[in-house]
């Protein structure tokens, strides 16, 4: 897809589609839409008098051969009330206006802001939007309509003083936009297409063409780390693991400036193990590796953002089977940092794997880790498919970043309570610790003072990404399928260090 900016006026714009929108409280025709209407010769006033549109969000007025305009056709999108309008509605808006020209065969677009929007922030929230409502997953269908694509987008409102803000948060929003993507599709991916071993090289190959370092750990590697958490998770299994380590480093990194680790959950496959899943529903554990995607996808993004602080990605990937040599509930397992663990539930496994991975990023140095992990159903009970769950350890202030990145990023998250009484819950009667709680509910909690211990005093943060990371039913801006949720916050917090 080409995205460019463009100064010229809106009349004389040669497209297929002139989309921009309208508010819902004020007098819907004014600003750059009173411009619109003028030399349409008064239709928006009579379409909104007539009650044709009313600036309802993601209400849509199609107006075909609009007079005195270059364009085939006028799209105004409604945006809800003005006061309540930032860029998470302009990346809405402007992915929702995509997706609905799309699948009306047009290919060239035009969105245009409307006064006071012309930012670099909008004209980023609007490819940022474009790019991932263009996201379909009908790869594996031989009978994809392949007439329907967006060939360009260009970017309009913006005077000449104003171009070069906008073309920087075009370049910034594609770069962010098409890493949620590199993500999505590897969490869209089925298992017997998305091995560890896949994972990796494809990781690999991702890194080589953004100039990232990268180092995959085979099997024997992992159990040369003495990885035992890991690894009682693979056993079940005749694929075996891997741990994918992608470093960023600045070119002018301050020495004892901080290093963060991003940490991300890749269960390429989670069947429960011999604490077996139920049958129903079982095919969607395919994206229980859509914290390491993201993970990878924040990595790739870094590299062509070139933020100043160094960041270590880890990803544990494995899948979760209930195999000849599978684990047992009750066995007790030496996990690398040597505590030991007794594996109560073979399901609660994105933990064990976690532990060994956190371990190994504070190995390599990182003084700040962030993981992402497919871990609970507990915070789909929770929070549902509406917020990140966030869980953070003693440093608040840490905690606090991210979650003033997840509201610049337009992304909802909420943090969770850490009292050390939960600790308890985490506690092993025959080892340090067990993997579950013993029927107290608070099952996201566990998990995450389970992860926690292994961090120790590192500040850490935990998202529980379960309930996020797949959209069940397809939005106006959004396929049905992975979400990539998480990347643009990451990408914002380590950008902003
Ligand atoms: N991968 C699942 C969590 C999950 C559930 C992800 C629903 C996406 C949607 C995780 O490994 C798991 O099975 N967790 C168990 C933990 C339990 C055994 C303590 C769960 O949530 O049921
Ligand atoms: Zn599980
Ligand atoms: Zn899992």
């Amino acid at each position: 897809m080409q995205i460019n900016l463009v100064t010229q006026p809106f009349a004389s714009l040669d497209t297929e589609a002139l989309v921009t929108y309208v508010f819902e409280d004020a007098d819907p025709v004014q600003g750059r839409l009173a411009e619109i209407d003028q030399v349409a010769g008064g239709l928006l006033r009579k379409l909104a008098q007539s009650g044709e549109f009313s600036g309802k969000s993601l209400e849509f007025t199609l107006v075909h051969a609009p007079a005195g305009h270059k364009a085939t056709r006028l799209l105004l999108v409604g945006a809800g009330k003005r006061d309540q309008f930032n860029s998470a509605t302009l990346r809405k808006l402007s992915g929702a206006a995509l997706r609905y020209l799309k699948s009306r065969g047009v290919h060239k677009i035009v969105f245009a802001v409307r006064e006071n929007d012309a930012t670099g922030e909008s004209a980023q929230a609007i490819v940022e939007g474009a790019v991932t409502a263009d996201f379909e997953t009908d790869k594996y269908k031989t009978d994809r309509k392949t007439d329907k694509f967006i060939e360009s987008i260009s970017v309009a409102g913006y005077s000449e003083g104003e171009k070069s803000a906008g073309e920087k948060g075009i370049a910034k929003g594609r770069i962010i936009a098409e890493s949620q993507n590199f993500a999505r599709d590897l969490v869209n991916e089925p298992s017997n297409k998305l091995t560890p071993r896949i994972l990796a090289e494809k990781a690999e190959a991702m890194a080589r063409e953004a100039g990232l370092a990268v180092e995959i750990l085979d099997e024997h590697k992992i159990a040369g780390l003495k990885m035992g958490a890991l690894l009682s998770v693979a056993q079940g299994s005749s694929e075996p693991p891997r741990v994918i380590v992608v470093t960023y480093t600045p070119s002018s990194a301050k020495p004892g400036s901080p290093v963060i680790g991003l940490v991300g959950k890749a269960v390429t496959f989670d069947t429960g193990g011999i604490s077996i899943k139920p049958a129903d529903g079982m095919e969607k554990m395919k994206y229980d590796m859509a914290g390491g995607a993201t993970m990878l996808g924040v990595m790739r993004a870094l590299a062509a953002l070139k933020p100043n602080v160094k960041v270590i990605c880890v990803v544990p990937s494995t899948e979760n089977m209930p195999g000849g040599k599978a684990q047992k509930p009750g066995d007790i397992q030496t996990a690398m940092s040597g505590k030991t663990i007794e594996v109560l539930n073979t399901d609660a496994e994105g933990r064990l794997i976690l532990a060994d991975a956190i371990t190994y990023a504070k190995q390599l140095g990182v003084t700040h880790i962030v993981d992402s992990a497919t871990l609970t159903g507990a915070i789909v009970v929770a929070l549902a498919n509406i917020n990140v769950g966030v869980f953070g350890s003693a440093d608040q202030s840490w905690t606090d970043r991210l979650l003033a990145s997840a509201k610049a990023a337009g992304e909802k998250m909420w943090q969770m309570p850490m009292d050390e009484e939960y600790r308890e819950f985490v506690k092993g009667s025959f080892a340090d610790l067990q993997n579950i709680g013993s029927g107290k509910g608070g099952g996201s909690i566990t998990g995450a003072w389970f992860i926690r211990e292994f961090a120790g005093d590192t500040p850490w943060i935990h998202l529980d990404i379960a309930g996020t990371a797949w959209n069940d039913d397809p939005k106006p801006w959004l396929a049905k399928g992975p979400t990539g949720v998480s990347l643009r916050t990451l990408v914002h917090l380590v950008t902003s260090y």
